[in-house]
């Protein structure tokens, strides 16, 4: 028998199984915890709870590690393609050379998107977030592609996993063209899935499009950066979404509403944001002291994280990616200056140090995206991108799982006990 853990409460004890991972911390299991004890658990934002078994991506937040299927994100970052850590994060395992060039033929091969679901987007208002054009529209894909939506035919969810892979480039690019008022540039498969997405984003019809290599090779290293990060708040709710029977295009839409927030994915454009309203190096201190202080609703975007106490590896390998860049456009910016100042300021200040904060991934995004010509409402578009393989390896990591059940949390009841109706006119 392996190691048990033993609860006590009042005059009830239980044993649990502690389970181990192949690295990591245990975990209790207390599957059985309410048929033994007639008690829950309270865990309110699952900061102690393994909510699933998973063996695509670890994460050490006091080491700063992070691993996809075992390889460091460092190492896929300098030398791999986000099309090779796609295929790790779907498939177990790197591709042989034959197996990436069939993936990449694969994946080119679904890139257009229904030819009515363009359509759609001139149902929106010219000024809506893109990421309520990629609710809508991503959502809206399950009402195109039926021959895939049948998630118990293993053929399907490897189908819709490609599409949605392959479709949301054309559908984030076309988010951004109809905000501006410029045509949808059809994809091009005779380039790399980056490359087609920078073309169909920054491309006009009446011209070719110029790649600049050291923009994609960015681009591509930021897709890779925001693939996967195990049971993060949009890639649980893709999972809890799915695992009611939901089919996958519902389920990443759902994943993209989760994204969208300032605490998860709109972090980037907040923090660029706030770099902006800091603007100058001596105004630092004054933010500094705002987002010490408990009164004051100011956090430092970009900075702390639910899992990473040290680091982030995401931040160290993005900060080398502004310097490539900005030196590659030969783009002076001087908020590079002022993030540079402010993440030394916050790392030698005590209320950081003690919080154990540091910059997140986000920190240095936003002065990327923005030299290469996004506008801050396009930064959560492209984590979710990117994120979109993380979300159907996962997705599809659940539902091949034998043991799978409907995610059904129970609560901690504080509201009023039962009481009878009082009729309007004796109240
Ligand atoms: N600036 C100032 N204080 C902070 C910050 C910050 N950025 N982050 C956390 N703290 C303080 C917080 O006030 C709390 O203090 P106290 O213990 O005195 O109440 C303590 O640190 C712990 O914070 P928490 O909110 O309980 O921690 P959490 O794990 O629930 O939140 C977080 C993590 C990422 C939501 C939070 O650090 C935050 O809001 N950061 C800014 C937003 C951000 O950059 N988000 C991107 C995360 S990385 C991308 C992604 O995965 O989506």
């Amino acid at each position: 028998m392996g190691d048990q853990a033993k609860l006590s409460a009042g005059d009830q004890t239980a044993d649990f199984a502690v389970l181990k991972g192949s690295v990591g911390p245990d975990v209790v299991d207390i599957r059985k915890l309410y048929a033994d004890t007639g008690m829950f658990t309270f865990d309110p934002g699952f900061t102690s709870t393994a909510s699933c078994e998973s063996a695509l991506t670890y994460i050490d937040g006091e080491e700063g590690v992070l691993l996809h299927r075992g390889y460091p994100i460092g190492q896929l970052a300098e030398s791999s393609s986000f099309m090779e850590v796609s295929y790790l994060l779907l498939n177990g395992e790197l591709p042989s050379q034959q197996e990436m060039t069939d993936f990449n033929y694969t994946i080119s091969r679904h890139t257009m998107v229904h030819e009515q679901l363009l359509q759609f987007y001139k149902g929106f208002r010219r000024d809506a977030h893109p990421m309520a054009v990629m609710c809508g529209v991503v959502g809206a894909l399950s009402a195109f592609y039926h021959d895939s939506t049948d998630i118990s035919d293993p053929e399907h969810r490897r189908i819709s996993s490609h599409r949605l892979i392959a479709k949301m480039p054309t559908i984030a690019a076309a988010a951004y063209k109809f905000a501006i008022g410029q045509p949808f540039l059809y994809p091009d498969n005779s380039l790399s899935y980056t490359g087609n997405f920078l073309r169909m984003t920054f491309g006009v019809p009446a011209e070719e499009y110029e790649l600049h290599p050291a923009v994609e090779r960015a681009m591509d290293r930021i897709f890779i950066l925001h693939a996967d990060h195990e049971q993060n708040a949009s890639t649980s709710t893709v999972r809890l979404a799915g695992s009611s029977g939901a089919n996958p295009f519902a389920c990443i839409a759902a994943g993209i509403a989760c994204l969208w927030g300032p605490a998860h994915g709109g972090a980037n454009e907040a923090a660029l944001n706030m770099l902006r309203e800091i603007g100058t190096p001596d105004k630092i201190p004054h933010y500094i002291e705002r987002a010490k202080d408990k009164d004051d609703p100011f956090r430092l975007m970009g900075f702390g994280h639910r899992v990473y106490k040290n680091y982030d590896p995401r931040a160290t390998v993005m900060q080398s990616t502004v310097r490539e860049v900005l030196d590659a456009l030969k783009v002076d910016d001087p908020l590079f200056e002022t993030a540079l100042q402010l993440e030394e300021i916050a790392l030698n200040d005590d209320y950081f140090a003690e919080k154990k904060l540091f910059p997140n991934v986000d920190f240095y995004s936003g002065i990327i995206l923005s030299a290469i010509g996004f506008p801050t409402t396009m930064f959560t578009v492209l984590f979710a991108l990117a994120r979109t393989v993380g979300w159907v390896a996962q997705w599809n990591e659940m539902i091949s799982d034998p043991g799978q059940k409907i995610g059904r949390p129970r609560q901690l009841y504080t509201g009023p006990v039962q009481r009878d109706y009082v009729p309007l006119e004796k109240r």
